[in-house]
């Protein structure tokens, strides 16, 4: 009686697989019927669980004809499976290839990068090579070799993000704790370009500079300039100056009425600021350019004899201009912005709008 029962029950649940097999057309679907009936904890084997309470001979009978069930029915799954489709056709999953897909929000550039790409193109109109220079410098090349020896009072003109190199220094029997500072500005590169290429020598340095400030609206820790050397035979100032003016011309896209003012850099001489006519009052005298009609915006002068010379090159033979122009100020005035703050912030309400 228990072996009957047994029997038909196998064959009562072969016929039930093989007619919800006829509608599986779906790979998905073959896949859940066979975990529901074949799978560990399937119906089929549930059933031949049971088997461990039948006599000896009927569980030999039973089993054969399960084994054979289970083999043909595992037949037919791999066979439906070959022919199924990996796609749910059903209509609640049906995909309308025809629709418009979702939009993916594109970057762009940051406005610092905006303004430092537009100078690069100038530059390199005008034959200049663009350089790059280290973030972390050397207490030598960011000091020492542009004219700044140790202890000279003119180091407090930047504050200093020094690095402690102890440990390393120690090897050479020297303890130097102030060997490594994160740069100052991008002056540094006029040394190693004049290194890499001697005289003469045109290049620009976009790149970022760092100081220990206390941070307002108008000063940040960290902030881009663009550096520029030229260095040739019989370079002189109104070299200098006729080159920030096209340089002014190509930001501004107008000829813009500059004056010069004598400044000090130890690594020029003579040095010199470059002002604009305020661009906000056209000179008439307003806050933006604290009642003075002019803008402060281009540090630069003549490379400083001994600068040359750490640079390797002969200050008998040759001689050039450096400048170096505050990117990120240049794009506060280019845009408006009134915080310098905003440019590191990461604020995408900030961002968005370049
Ligand atoms: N490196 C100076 C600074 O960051 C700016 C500067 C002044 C650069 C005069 C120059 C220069 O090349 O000639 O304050």
């Amino acid at each position: 009686m228990f072996v009957k029962n047994t029997q038909d029950k196998l064959n009562n649940l072969k016929q039930k697989i093989l007619d919800q097999l006829q509608d599986a057309k779906e790979k998905k679907v073959l896949r859940d019927l066979e975990i529901k009936y074949l799978g560990r904890k399937g119906e089929f084997t549930k059933i031949l669980r049971e088997l461990k309470n039948l006599k000896i001979e009927e569980r030999e009978k039973i089993g054969k004809l399960a084994n054979q069930i289970k083999n043909e029915l595992q037949k037919k799954f791999k066979e439906l499976n070959s022919e199924a489709s990996e796609f749910n056709s059903s209509a609640s999953e049906f995909t309308d290839v025809t629709l418009s897909g979702e939009k993916i929000e594109k970057g762009h550039l940051h406005p610092i990068t905006i303004v430092q790409n537009e100078l690069e193109n100038l530059f390199t109109s005008m034959g200049f090579v663009i350089e790059e220079g280290p973030e972390l410098e050397s207490d030598y090349y960011n000091f020492e070799a542009l004219n700044l020896p140790k202890h000279h009072p003119a180091r407090d003109m930047q504050d200093t993000f020094y690095v402690d190199t102890r440990k390393e220094t120690k090897k050479n029997g020297q303890i130097n704790t102030n060997d490594l500072v994160m740069r100052t500005h991008t002056s540094p590169v006029q040394i190693r370009a004049m290194q890499k290429y001697g005289a003469p020598l045109k290049c620009v340095v976009p790149g970022r500079v760092f100081r220990c400030e206390a941070t307002d609206a108008c000063h940040e820790h960290t902030f881009d300039q663009l550096e520029g050397l030229m260095i040739d035979k019989n370079i002189s100032i109104t070299n200098l100056i006729a080159t920030m003016k096209e340089l002014l011309k190509g930001i501004f896209k107008k000829d813009m009425e500059v004056r010069v003012r004598p400044g000090y850099f130890p690594f020029v001489k003579p040095g010199i600021e470059l002002d604009i006519k305020c661009t906000i009052c056209n000179g008439k005298k307003c806050p933006a350019c604290k009642n003075s009609g002019w803008l402060e915006l281009l540090p630069a002068g003549m490379v400083h004899p001994n600068v040359l010379k750490y640079g390797g090159i002969d200050p008998k033979k040759y001689s050039g201009f450096a400048f170096g122009l505050g990117l990120t100020r240049l794009a506060m005035m280019k845009y408006g912005i009134n915080d310098i703050r905003l440019f590191n912030s990461g604020d995408l309400r900030f961002l968005k709008q370049f």
